[in-house]
Order: structure tokens, then sequence, then C-alpha cells
């Protein structure tokens, strides 16, 4: 597969690692589908990347939302003649909290169904909703492959740390998904590779202290300092250039370990 001529979905596409994703795909001779709730940065996106990119507003933890934009999705792939070619679920949160506190409050639910309804569910419910269109694009190449999907797991679906229960709970989930998913899919000539990354520099880390950063530091092996999303990309690349990546989870890390405590 590759991105030239073909039409690549991403959510959570108008920051971080799903923007970086975004620009590689038009810089390439794709059109990408921006798919996120910040409305300011979808629109500058578009406004730096011209007709390859087009944004639509949505709520990934919502099930009509996604309903909407597949169907404006399906209409802008007719206009522009271009295909899928496929889905890049990287809408995420973070959203940090103790399980329990220390006044023995457990942590509420709503929490919980937050960080799962949007890591989790938004995923799958994104991927479920677009695979009709994915299975009916043309193939191509001699493997006659129809479209790759590249899902976003994290380290903490291995080593979550304090106060990531329920985000490494999503982020387990999604690693997991990643073999029934491309055994589903395979007689569609439909891949799955999910990337688990460590610290990467993005909106959701901008936030993090100095204390913990340097405690993030700490675990790292080589290179100490936090990936950027045009290294995300350029694996994010790689998975859908090459075809016998399937079924597969693959931590990029620079061999970072989280540790226990930081
Ligand atoms: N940055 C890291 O260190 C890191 C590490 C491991 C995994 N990840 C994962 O990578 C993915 C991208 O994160 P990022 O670091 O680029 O963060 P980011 O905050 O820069 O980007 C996330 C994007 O998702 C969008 N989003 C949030 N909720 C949404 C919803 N309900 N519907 C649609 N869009 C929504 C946000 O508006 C934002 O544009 C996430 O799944 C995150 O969990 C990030």
């Amino acid at each position: 597969m590759k991105y030239s001529g073909r039409t690549f979905v991403v959510s959570g596409g108008a920051s971080g690692l799903g923007r970086a994703c975004v620009r590689d795909i038009c810089a390439d001779g794709g059109n990408a589908v921006i798919l996120d709730m910040n409305e300011g940065l979808g629109n500058d996106l578009v406004k730096e990347l011209g007709a390859s990119a087009k944004f639509f507003v949505c709520d990934v933890a919502n099930t009509d939302s996604i309903a909407a934009v597949v169907q404006s999705t399906v209409e802008w792939v007719q206009q522009t003649g271009k295909p899928l070619g496929g889905i890049i679920p990287a809408a995420g949160v973070g959203r940090p909290g103790l399980i329990l506190d220390k006044n023995l409050r457990p942590t509420p639910i709503s929490a919980i169904d937050l960080v799962l309804s949007i890591n989790l569910r938004g995923t799958l419910d994104l991927i479920r909703q677009l695979l009709p269109a994915l299975a009916a694009a043309p193939p191509s190449g001699p493997d006659n492959e129809r479209g790759v999907i590249i899902m976003v797991a994290s380290s903490a679906a291995f080593e979550g740390q304090m106060g990531q229960v329920a985000y490494a709970a999503s982020k387990g989930a999604v690693a997991a998904m990643t073999l029934p998913l491309a055994r589903d899919l395979s007689r569609f000539g439909i891949r799955v590779v999910t990337i688990a990354p460590s610290m990467f520099d993005s909106a959701m880390t901008a936030g993090l202290s100095d204390k913990v950063r340097k405690g993030l530091e700490k675990a790292m092996e080589f290179p100490v300092r936090a990936g950027r999303p045009e290294e995300f990309a350029a694996l994010v690349r790689q998975a859908v250039e090459n075809g016998m990546l399937n079924g597969v989870v693959i931590r990029l890390d620079g061999a970072t370990r989280m540790p226990s405590k930081l």
C-alpha cells in the first residue's frame, strides 16, 4: 500500500502524532481526512495542506458523530477519486488518576468511562464503521491489498504507571485487538498494525511537570529524549508500505521500560 493516490482517515489528526501522519500522507500524494474535536487546529491544518486534506469535526466517543463523518468521507472519496487506503485511529486522552485516593475514595466510574470510550471504544467504533467502505476499495498491487489499519497503543499497555489504570486498560485492549482484527480482515486484504510509543512530544505530554519529565528521562536508554511526532509518522508509513507487517504490536520507545515510580 502507498499513500499516493489513496485516502487515509486519521482521528485525532489535528494534533501531535496524528497530525504528523496527516502531513506525511499529504506530502506523499495521498489525501487525508482529519477527524478531531479541535476545530481550530483542524481548520489550521487544512489551510496549511490545501485540497489534499479535509477536516470533519468528530467525537469518536459518539457513534452517531462517527456515522456522520463516515458518510462525509465516502462522499469526499467519490469526489476526489482517491479510494480509501487506511485508517489511523490516533484520537486519545491521558486523564491520569489514582484508582483509590488517600481518603479511600475510588476514582469515579465516569473518569474510567471517558478514557475507555475515547481510546478503546472510539478506536473500535471508527474502524467498525469505516470497514464497509475500506473493504469495498479497489485492490492494489500483487497482493490485492485493500487497506491498512494502524492503531495507537502505548508503553502503558505493558508497563502502566501509577494513575494509569484506565489508560493502561484502554491501550492494553487496543494491543490485544490487533491479532483478532488482522485475522477477521485478512480475507478482505486489509492488514492491522499497532504502534506502542513511549513518551512523544505532543499536546498530551506538553503539560508534564519537569519532575515527571526528568523521571521519565532516567528510565530512557537511548536516545535520552522524547520521541518526535515525525518519528512516529515514519513508522506508520513503513507499516503502510510493508506488506509483511500484519497482526503485530511494535514498540517505538528507544528501549525505554516505564519504571514503577518516578
Ligand atoms: N504523546 C505521547 O507520549 C503518547 C505516548 C503513547 C501513546 N500516545 C497516544 O497517541 C495518540 C495521539 O496522542 P498525542 O500524543 O498526539 O496527543 P494530542 O493531544 O496532541 O492529540 C490527540 C488528539 O485527539 C483529539 N481527541 C481527543 N478526544 C477526542 C474525541 N473524543 N474525538 C476526536 N478527537 C479527539 C484531540 O483533540 C487531539 O487533537 C493517543 O491515542 C495517545 O494515547 C501518545
